[in-house]
């Protein structure tokens, strides 16, 4: 009979054996992003172009841990903000950092399921074929006055209204309303 800490051992493996191998079949079949921190300056960058106003809610899709929702959060005390992931484990350490802040909502989800009606800003970092359909989402039921901001990745078939440099990479900023298609 094992002792009681090496049952909690062995259950606290499990659950991270189960939850990365369930993550690398999302990156390898599904083509889910992986997990990656936005870099601080990309942060600061957002932060520096963002003025919420009162009332609107904010989404960060594919949160990861949610560096950005998390500095927002503090900065935007009345503002809702929104977290989802779907791997256990970020989602783990992300709730963690924001035990307490009551303007946080964290949703453990695949965003492609998840009603997204409510948003008025999106941030996301997730990869070409996540954009893609994406895309289609958000165009069929996002808020047409949404405004998406993607780190790196664009929007296929949307033309941005504003890009920033950081560095060799590119931060978008989309206005849904504006868009042709
Ligand atoms: C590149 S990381 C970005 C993390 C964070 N947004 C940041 O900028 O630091 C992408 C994250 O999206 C999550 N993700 C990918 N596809 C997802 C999906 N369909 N639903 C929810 N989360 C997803 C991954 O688990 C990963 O944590």
């Amino acid at each position: 009979m094992p002792s009681p800490a090496w049952t909690i051992f062995l259950l606290l493996a499990f659950i991270i054996i189960a939850s990365g191998s369930r993550q690398v079949y999302n990156i390898l079949v599904r083509g889910h992003a992986p997990f990656i921190f936005s870099r601080r300056r990309v942060l600061t960058a957002v932060i520096n172009n963002l003025v919420l106003q009162s009332g609107e809610v904010f989404y960060e899709l594919g949160a990861g841990a949610a560096p950005l929702t998390r500095r927002l959060a503090k900065l935007y005390g009345d503002n809702k903000f929104v977290a989802v992931e779907y791997a256990l484990l970020p989602y783990l350490l992300g709730r963690l950092l924001t035990l307490g802040r009551k303007n946080l909502t964290w949703r453990q989800a695949d965003f492609y399921k998840i009603d997204l009606s409510a948003a008025d800003y999106f941030y996301c970092f997730l990869n070409v074929g996540a954009m893609k359909l994406l895309e289609a989402k958000l165009l069929a039921e996002a808020k047409p006055a949404a405004t998406v901001i993607s780190y790196v990745f664009v929007l296929p078939h949307c033309q941005s209204v504003k890009t920033l440099s950081v560095g060799q990479e590119k931060i978008h900023f989309y206005q849904l309303n504006t868009l042709d298609n």
